[in-house]
């Protein structure tokens, strides 16, 4: 796939995280039509996904249909596509899907071009029970194991060129084998790099703390994927979902949402579409950021920004408030610096060379420093 495509981090909404194996054609008709009365569509949420228990039956031609909950795929593509939003899909590419659904294997072509004619534009490859086939084809040769994984989500790639459609690749297979060395080379535009994200506090921050080190592997076109979003499904506290968001942001992070849009706090609303927040995640430099610096608890986190400026986040992971205190040159600025508080859209004041926030258990701030 060709750079252009998901030149800035992909951001969308999933069925996943909310529905699961309850998912309908309903919903994904219903979530468009938010998606652009709220806003999300215009602060950027382009791509909507419609994760793993869509599929039916293969027909005597090996054709796929989708199942009684999709009575119309590509009526239902055309309608999403019909409010200026993208479409998005999901296989494996083992016989089944994780939820037991049917997968690509054996029909990888067919079911790219079945993609295609719906007019999909965002795939997700997800491994599933294809683990079992590499473990049994491999008998324990972790090279082999590895070349067959690696021909697989190739193969799916070849196929994806083939429709002469644009389609974005989405490798998840759980951030095993480095895939972040390898992904852009069969094609992933972007890769999970973990699990399964789950809607805790501590699930969330496990994956997303872990991630400095991985900044090099993103950029335009191929990115790092930590997982979809939990903001606002009722897991967490109104502070560690602006510090999810935070932290997806500063790692330059597909943003997908994985909450029922029908049922959004104003909250959680201006949780997701805060748009100078959402600047740093699809600013066009397409640096992921890292740690800068860990005090127990208590971290600093940058990413460089086109136009010379950076974003700079102070994570307080600690069980109660505390000062955390930015001092300018630690992320290479002078005592002139601008900063800019993104959440509170306020301009904040360094002029000794260092700034101190007070930030909440759990909380974040996010600031933009420039010249
Ligand atoms: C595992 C993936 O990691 C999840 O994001 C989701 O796609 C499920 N499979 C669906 O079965």
């Amino acid at each position: 796939q060709s750079a252009s495509l998901a030149a800035t981090p992909p951001m969308g909404w999933n069925s996943w995280n909310h529905f699961a194996d309850k998912v309908t054609g309903a919903d994904v008709r219903a979530t468009a039509d938010i998606l652009v009365s709220t806003g999300m569509k215009n602060a950027g949420y382009i791509y909507v996904n419609i994760d793993d228990t869509w599929q039916g039956e293969r027909d005597a031609q090996g054709m796929l249909h989708a199942n009684s909950k999709f009575p119309d795929m590509k009526a239902l593509a055309d309608y999403v596509h019909s409010k200026g939003l993208k479409i998005g899909i999901y296989s494996s590419p083992g016989p089944k899907t994780c939820a037991g659904y049917a997968g690509s294997y054996q029909h990888e072509e067919q079911d790219a071009q079945l993609y295609a004619s719906w007019g999909i534009d965002y795939l997700k490859y997800d491994l599933c029970s294809f683990g079992d086939i590499l473990k049994k084809e491999a008998n324990g040769d972790r090279q082999k194991y590895f070349d067959l994984e690696k021909a697989a989500y190739d193969k799916m790639h070849k196929a994806l060129l083939a429709t002469g459609r644009p389609i974005v690749f989405s490798l998840c297979q759980y951030g095993f084998q480095n895939v972040w060395e390898w992904g852009p080379s069969v094609g992933g535009n972007l890769w999970r790099t973990t699990g399964d994200i789950n809607d805790t506090y501590d699930r969330m921050s496990v994956i997303g703390f872990a991630q400095s080190g991985l900044e090099k592997y993103a950029g335009p076109g191929h990115w790092n994927d930590p997982d979809m979003l939990e903001v606002g499904n009722g897991g967490m506290t109104a502070d560690e979902y602006r510090t999810h968001m935070t932290l997806w942001v500063m790692l330059a992070a597909p943003l997908l949402a994985g909450n029922d849009l029908s049922k959004m706090t104003p909250e959680t609303l201006a949780t997701l579409t805060n748009r100078q927040v959402i600047a740093v995640d699809q600013d066009k430099l397409g640096k992921q950021g890292h740690r800068v610096s860990a005090v127990g608890p208590l971290e600093i986190w940058e990413k460089p920004l086109s136009g010379g400026a950076k974003a700079v986040a102070l994570f307080n992971r600690g069980e109660s408030a505390s000062p955390i205190t930015l001092s300018l040159k630690d992320v290479a600025f002078s005592s002139g610096a601008k900063l800019h508080d993104l959440w509170s859209d306020q301009d904040v004041s360094a002029s000794s060379g260092s700034y101190t926030a007070l930030v909440p258990s759990h909380g974040a701030v996010l600031l933009k420093v420039s010249k």
